[in-house]
């Protein structure tokens, strides 16, 4: 049984959006949960001169925003693991001070020179913060870590958030600076849907039952949906959106996880090592398309304007004439046996009709109709298993039954597992769980750096050169509050099949 350890949690980038919005809030859910060690403190750094005082007000006022159930008597005693360091971590002068900081909690609170960083800054700031840390000598790996109790072996670990690199190289270049300071089995890439409770049930359903292993293959399954619909646009980050787009974004990233998952093999134990190794296999089976099959492997969008906003490639800070993507939509085969010839239909996008992040696995039909000649019998879909993700956590499973009454007429109906009704519980903040991972040094849900170097390579033809022709009248292609440009409706209609947009 693992257990948590104490540490300091070093959050780099403190004062920016996903610190405020998510990672401090998560970290009040696990403190509520009773998830952290007593001992556990959360030293915030950034470049923004203030107090421990006044980032624990100004935290206050984003964790009751952000969760739900907020208990002031509660965040106080929460607020007394938040301190806060002023400085500039890409500066070497920043480091002294900073570790003269963390051996002062260290002692004080006890947490044995363990250290959790979490890069939660600009991308193109990782590898010299990274670096820094290393220069400073605040890794050690298993030997004393300052002036610290130095009979005790400590850990330092790292997490890193997404964008993990811009392509194959990109992240291959991250993953060796970041070996230079730390072993791999330090590094956390964290990608906050495997954080979330109906992407981890996923493996679960699949493998803790004997009904769904046997059809989940080619034979019985016809296709399978990934769908992350957001009603949200792009907000502050026109800029990095642009360069980015929401293939890397979404699908290079979340909804590989989810892809994997879905897909890939049964570890033969339920390690992090047995399960890292799966997701590597499934994601390097995937068939990447030539230059001549990405179009039709693909549908790109940019939003068009609502009358309030202005469509995408007008807003501030996008480029004049971006052809960057809002919505997309992919076409995966995989070069295995388990999924010969059935495709899975990833699609993403920003200022659709819902909020959506489902899983659509559609079966195949019976082998014969047996009803074909009942006259009236109707029904007749086959069955499908929806795994709502968010906003809500739910199963439906999708069959057909007997209409009561006289004579012979099917329908189909379904029948519904709520994660809310059942266990009565909230959803947490994702990252809550995934950090509280860390701390124990377990890495299942965490990225392997061969993964996602072989995500990167998987995407790559539908961000390079090659799909240009898929990019050609992007410009204003979709109705905001719509379900995506018509080219995302043909790309499933020339396969004879079509989106679930169905409430
Ligand atoms: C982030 C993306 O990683 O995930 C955002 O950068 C996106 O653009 C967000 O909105 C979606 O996360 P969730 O948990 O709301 O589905």
């Amino acid at each position: 049984m693992l257990t948590t350890e104490p540490c300091i949690l070093v959050i780099f980038g403190a004062s920016g959006d996903l610190a405020s919005r998510k990672l401090v809030p998560a970290m009040y859910e696990m403190h509520v949960a009773g998830q952290l060690h007593a001992s556990t403190v959360i030293l915030g750094v950034s470049r923004t001169q203030k107090t421990d005082d006044a980032w624990r007000d100004e935290l206050k006022a984003w964790v009751s925003q952000q969760v739900k159930n907020f208990d002031a008597a509660k965040y106080a005693e929460f607020a007394k693991r938040l301190f806060y360091f002023p400085g500039d971590a890409v500066k070497s002068e920043c480091y002294p001070p900073l570790e003269k900081r963390l051996a002062e909690l260290a002692a004080e609170k006890g947490t044995r020179g363990n250290l959790l960083f979490f890069l939660s800054v600009a991308e193109n700031l990782y590898e010299p913060i990274v670096q820094q840390i290393d220069d400073a000598g605040l890794v050690v790996e298993g030997k004393r870590w300052c002036s610290i109790d130095p009979n005790t072996k400590s850990w330092q670990r790292i997490i890193v958030e997404k964008p993990f690199g811009r392509d194959a190289a990109s992240a291959a270049s991250l993953n060796r600076a970041l070996g230079r300071a730390f072993e791999e089995e330090s590094i956390y890439r964290i990608d906050h849907y495997l954080g979330k409770e109906l992407v981890q049930s996923m493996l679960v359903l699949r493998f803790a039952n004997s009904i769904f292993e046997p059809v989940w293959n080619w034979q019985y399954i016809d296709h399978v949906q990934i769908s992350a619909a957001e009603t949200v646009s792009v907000g502050q980050r026109t800029a990095f959106y642009d360069q980015t787009g929401a293939i890397r974004d979404m699908i290079q990233s979340h909804l590989f996880q989810v892809l994997a998952f879905v897909a890939m093999e049964p570890p033969s134990l339920y390690t992090p090592e047995n399960v890292r190794a799966e997701k590597i296999k499934i994601i390097d089976s995937i068939s990447v398309p030539t230059a001549d099959e990405v179009a039709s492997h693909c549908a790109l969008g940019q939003f068009a304007s609502d009358g309030k906003e202005a469509a995408y490639h007008e807003l501030a800070g996008v480029a004049p004439g971006s052809t960057t993507e809002t919505y997309a939509a992919i076409k995966v085969h995989f070069d295995n046996w388990r999924w010969a010839g059935t495709p899975f239909y990833i699609r993403t996008g920003k200022k659709l009709a819902q909020k959506r992040t489902e899983v659509v696995v559609q079966f195949k039909p019976p082998a014969a109709n047996l009803f074909r000649k009942v006259p009236g019998f109707g029904g007749e879909a086959p069955n499908r298993l929806v795994i709502e993700i968010a906003p809500k956590e739910r199963f439906n499973l999708r069959f057909e039954v007997k209409v009561p009454g006289f004579g012979l007429r099917g329908a189909n109906v379904d029948m519904q597992l709520d994660y809310a009704d059942q266990f009565k519980t909230e959803p947490v903040e994702a990252y809550g769980p995934l950090i509280v991972d860390a701390m124990r040094g377990d890495q299942t849900l965490f990225k392997h750096r061969v993964e996602v170097e072989g995500a990167w390579n998987a995407v790559m033809p539908f961000l390079d050169e090659r799909s240009a022709a898929a990019r050609a009248g992007i410009h204003a292609n979709y109705a905001c509050g719509s379900w995506g440009p018509a080219s995302a409706d043909e790309l499933l209609a020339r396969d004879g099949r079509a989106w679930r947009n169905e409430p």
